[in-house]
């Protein structure tokens, strides 16, 4: 039996987010992000999911741009290298700009989805973001880096 939120099954709801990230997740640039270690003892990609799902179902949940917020937050840390090991110096600084110039090889951003990348080091990149979609992603990109490091579990 199907789960239901409101009048959407969960069914459809995860039908939904995956017809927005499929795209995004079959491209193997993207794919190339199981490679590499996050935090928390997870893959990049891994993280990035995460981020993606729980920005869809706040964006769904505030009738925000959900499709830009999934696509954004799947594409915010598109960097290759293991940053606790290698990559620029100060890279907590610097690795929205990488992700950025990445994404843009791989597809056409618009400027929400852009800002979405940019910003998501926000405050520490001092420019505060642009949208409520990229303010929410940039968040919950902080929640679960936080609770990735306090080893709290999720579904
Ligand atoms: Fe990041
Ligand atoms: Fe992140």
């Amino acid at each position: 039996m199907r789960e239901t939120t409101g009048n959407e099954t969960t069914y459809e709801i995860k039908r939904e987010f995956m017809s927005i990230a499929a795209p995004v997740l079959e491209n193997p640039v993207v794919a190339s992000l199981s490679r590499y270690k996050h935090h928390g003892g997870k893959t990049r990609l891994d993280h990035v999911k995460e981020v993606a799902w729980l920005s869809f179902l706040l964006g769904k949940r505030f009738s925000l741009d959900y499709r830009a917020m999934v696509r954004g937050a799947l594409l915010h840390d598109l960097f290759f290298y293991d940053w606790l090991h290698e990559g620029p110096r100060l890279h907590g600084f610097r690795h929205h700009n990488i992700a950025l110039e990445n994404a843009k090889k791989i597809t056409a951003l618009s400027p929400k989805e852009k800002d979405i990348i940019k910003k998501h080091m926000w405050p520490l990149t001092i420019v505060p973001p642009r949208y409520t979609e990229s303010l929410i992603v940039c968040m919950v990109d902080t929640f679960c880096s936080v609770t990735d490091y306090l080893g709290v579990k999720r579904q």
